[in-house]
């Protein structure tokens, strides 16, 4: 970038639908036999869901979950017609919206199911805890589910806790999640359970349907830790800033809130316009890098709302391209190293990038 910066904002996103398309083949290669529905819920992850949401479709996924009413709201609104999951318990006022839009929403309990059963024209799916202990009804209750929803029920499927970390507790799920399939015939009804870990790496878990989230953005499952291109995902989103200014250091001079890093040598210091306003997260204060003109680049003191400083050589410009996220030449930060050094996973790094100041681009790089 030259001297007379011209971003599209502070710090920017930019997301690759190519690399989304490719990592649905990957997971739908993974899972040769079943559909694939695509979790853009939260925003697709911090990645822009209607985007998104249109390559996995491009991709061969057969529908999409959300979480709220008003994320598969929008997706309508953009015209997209495939069906669109709810996986929470909605509250009675929003049923008659799920309807409206033609969302397929989701029971968790048997007052749940009975709130539904109110809107005739809502299609349901019945969650099942298999061990979670946090959504769905008990295996015991699945028949007076059933009964209750009637032919209004068109999915049953279950979570699991631990996919990514214990193999012993997910086969126990499986298990349980196969003994309420085997109590009563659920033909022409889309069974679903696998997350990205249990659709990488759980191939009984996979089911009619497999249901992965983090693994379509390029993240490993494991949040973390662990390379995601070694599972042949290409992490789809890079955020970018911008050098905005070159200070010299005087050995002892302090930077930042706090003054908490402190120059032991004379230095240069670059200020990037980016700061846990924008989503890059206080607790990474003195651990992160950036990279600048190629290099790694140690972030100096504090994250404040807007701003970060890193350490630089004499030869970097106002200007030069900031990556906080992603590649430049040789070089790569992954939301697994940012998440792992925040004290947060992957997940958490790039679903918190605030889209009230981070600018999303879209373009292919890499993608089929
Ligand atoms: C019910 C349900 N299914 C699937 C997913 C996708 O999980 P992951 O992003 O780990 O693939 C989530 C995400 O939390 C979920 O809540």
């Amino acid at each position: 970038m030259a001297a007379g910066v011209r971003a599209p904002s502070r710090t920017w996103a930019e997301v690759d639908p190519g690399a989304v398309r490719h990592n649905v083949g990957t997971l739908k290669r993974r899972a040769p036999n079943s559909r694939l529905m695509a979790v853009v819920k939260a925003d697709a992850y911090g990645h822009g869901s209607v985007e998104v949401a249109r390559a996995c479709i491009e991709a061969g996924a057969h529908s999409l979950a959300v979480v709220t009413v008003e994320e598969g709201a929008e997706l309508r609104r953009a015209g997209l017609e495939v069906p669109i999951l709810v996986f929470t318990d909605l509250l009675p006022d929003r049923l008659p919206l799920a309807e409206a839009h033609r969302l397929v929403v989701t029971a968790h309990s048997i007052p749940s199911a009975r709130r539904i059963t109110a809107n005739p024209g809502l299609e349901a799916h019945l969650k099942v805890n298999t061990g979670m202990n946090r959504w769905g009804v008990e295996p015991s209750e699945v028949g007076e589910a059933r009964r209750i929803l009637g032919p209004r029920l068109t999915g049953v499927y279950t979570h699991f806790a631990s996919a990514d970390s214990d193999e012993g507790e997910t086969r126990r799920q499986i298990e349980r999640f196969d003994s309420v399939l085997a109590s009563q015939p659920f033909g022409g009804i889309l069974v679903h359970a696998a997350n990205s870990a249990a659709t990488l790496w759980h191939s009984g878990s996979h089911y009619a349907c497999v249901r992965p989230g983090v693994a379509l953005y390029g993240l490993h499952p494991a949040g973390d830790e662990g390379d995601p291109t070694a599972e042949g995902l290409q992490p789809a989103m890079a955020l970018k800033s911008y050098v905005a200014g070159v200070r010299r250091l005087d050995r002892g001079e302090g930077v930042s809130y706090g003054l908490t890093y402190r120059a032991g040598a004379p230095m240069f210091a670059a200020t990037a316009p980016v700061g846990y306003a924008e989503g890059y997260r206080r607790t990474l204060s003195g651990k992160a890098e950036a990279l600048i003109r190629g290099l790694r680049r140690p972030l100096l003191g504090r994250v404040t709302m807007d701003a970060c400083v890193f350490g630089v050589d004499e030869d970097v410009e106002v200007g030069d391209e900031v990556v906080l996220l992603g590649t430049q030449g040789e070089e790569r930060i992954s939301a697994e190293e940012l998440g792992s050094r925040a004290g947060t996973i992957n997940y958490e790094i790039t679903t918190g990038i605030n889209p009230r100041r981070v600018e999303r681009s879209y373009e292919d790089v890499r993608g089929p």
